[in-house]
């Protein structure tokens, strides 16, 4: 990283799904006038990609030959829709959020060839005025220099309960028990794989959302970087 880089201001907000990180990393990017970096979307888009490619997940190398013709592209959202996001031609914005493309992401995520092809693209989000990354390891691994890291946490109960909220007002139905067994087997998986686990940077804020709104949350936040 150069010295223009190192002087553009990040806030990382690490943690688990459902901790309420997208909510609060937009609502900061919006106040501050920051670029927004979803990493999980880009994981997610590689998920999609790698599905339309019909390579066998469980092969890294089949994984990362689908690549090279990886192109995601991410148009900024506004207050009425969130981030864009287009393979090729088509918006598969809708696509990034079922669950088929949730544990694809996870399992890909996990290979270690997978997270250093897609540092690049993760770093060049970081342009003046300053950038929300939110992610899993962004502040221990992609913006180890961030001016601010976050580590964002709630109970799986609660977070169960988020997801199961969200998926009611898409009308699809689940238990609560499916999805806080669900939500459990994937926290174990990003948290114990070997390479750039679901862990809080040293320097990191933990902050708990269970008994917080998203706006206790970000003025937490903004108390912590001025
Ligand atoms: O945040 P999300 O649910 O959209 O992330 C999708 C998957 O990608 C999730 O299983 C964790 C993984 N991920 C990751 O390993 N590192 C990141 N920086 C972001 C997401």
């Amino acid at each position: 990283m150069n010295s223009a880089e190192q002087s553009i201001p990040v806030i990382t907000i690490d943690g688990p799904s459902g901790a309420g990180k997208g909510s609060v990393a937009q609502s900061l990017a919006r106040q501050l006038g920051f670029h927004l970096l979803d990493s999980g979307a880009i994981y997610r888009a590689a998920a999609v990609h790698a599905l339309n490619c019909q390579a066998d997940i469980e092969d890294q190398n089949a994984v990362l030959a689908t690549f090279e013709t990886f192109r995601p592209r991410f148009e900024p959202g506004n207050s009425d829709i969130g981030v864009q996001v287009w393979l090729d031609e088509k918006n598969i914005t809708n696509d990034l959020r079922n669950e088929e493309t949730a544990s694809v992401a996870s399992k890909i995520a996990s290979l270690q060839a997978v997270r250093q092809a897609l540092l690049g693209s993760q770093r060049d989000f970081q342009r003046p005025p300053g950038l929300i990354a939110d992610g899993r390891d962004m502040g221990t691994v992609v913006f180890p220099d961030a001016k601010l890291k976050i580590f964002l946490t709630a109970s799986a109960e609660e977070r169960a309960r988020r997801r199961s909220k969200q998926l009611k007002e898409k009308g699809i139905t689940t238990t609560m028990q499916r999805l806080t067994q669900e939500i459990q087997e994937r926290d174990t998986r990003d948290m114990t794989r070997s390479h750039a686990p679901m862990v809080a940077a040293d320097d990191a804020i933990t902050i708990d959302s269970s008994t917080l709104s998203i706006e206790q949350v970000v003025s937490k936040i903004l108390g912590e970087f001025e």
